[in-house]
């Protein structure tokens, strides 16, 4: 068992703001938001449409920088500079998308290796292949996938480069139910010791969670954990 009192938490967040700005209006979408995550966790944030649970996504992926306060992976500040982000992300993150945004031309297994940060990927890639019925389908191009092939796909390239941090947008939004249980499956068998955060509307999708949390106007709210009516205020 990994000692979480002790070790360094996979991911620290702190009094987290982040708004979008325009001419027409200010929208505050994450609003003072902390939230500290430890090894091996499977925390999945749950909340109405519009809530802010992309935002917040992003902000702890570095794919957007807060207007205030700080996130930190593995003791790690994520930095301003946006080049010495990427190169934490590519490293200690992965990120799965609703959809998962494979490039066309390129197989499944070139797909995987796009961010690929070191020469134990391809390895790495194929042995996952395996492990979730992928592995007669690496010299495919994606277009010739089903959904949950595809999704399994994005999955082979956030896992790429073994991050400790695994975060998931919707990722079975667009799945039959059966198909996505299968997604959540394989993303519940994540490498070990890494954290793992999923935002989802389907509570069925966080079995085995070790915390859900809810996000209500930029805001984590309390939630019993049963998940229910959480999409009406
Ligand atoms: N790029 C943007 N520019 C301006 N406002 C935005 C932008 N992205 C999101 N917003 C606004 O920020 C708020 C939070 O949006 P966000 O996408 O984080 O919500 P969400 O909880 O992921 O919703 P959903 O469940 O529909 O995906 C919403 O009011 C949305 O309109
Ligand atoms: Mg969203």
């Amino acid at each position: 068992m990994t000692d979480v009192t002790t070790a360094t938490p996979v991911l620290e967040a702190s009094d987290l703001v982040l708004e979008y700005r325009d001419a027409a209006r200010t929208v505050r979408a994450v609003d003072g938001v902390s939230l500290t995550v430890g090894a091996g966790e499977f925390v999945g944030l749950v909340g109405p449409s519009g809530s802010g649970k992309s935002s917040l996504l992003f902000l702890l992926a570095g794919l957007r920088r807060p207007q205030e306060g700080r996130v930190a992976v593995l003791g790690e500040p994520l930095p301003a500079e946006p080049d010495r982000g990427a190169a934490i992300r590519r490293r200690r993150i992965g990120f799965l998308f609703q959809e998962p945004f494979l490039v066309p031309y390129l197989s499944v297994r070139e797909n995987a290796l796009v961010h690929a940060v070191d020469g134990e990927a391809l390895a790495r890639v194929e042995a996952l292949a395996g492990e979730i019925g992928m592995a007669h389908l690496l010299d495919e191009r994606p277009h010739r996938l089903s959904g949950g092939e595809r999704q399994r796909a994005g999955i082979l390239r956030a896992l790429a480069n073994a991050p400790e941090l695994l975060l998931a947008d919707e990722p079975t939004a667009a799945l039959d139910g059966e198909t996505g249980r299968a997604v959540m499956a394989v993303l519940r068998r994540r490498p070990a010791g890494a954290a793992l955060i999923v935002v989802t509307h389907d509570p069925s999708m966080l079995e085995g969670a070790d915390r859900v949390l809810a996000l209500r106007d930029g805001r984590l709210r309390p939630l019993d954990r049963s998940g229910h009516g959480l999409d009406h205020p």
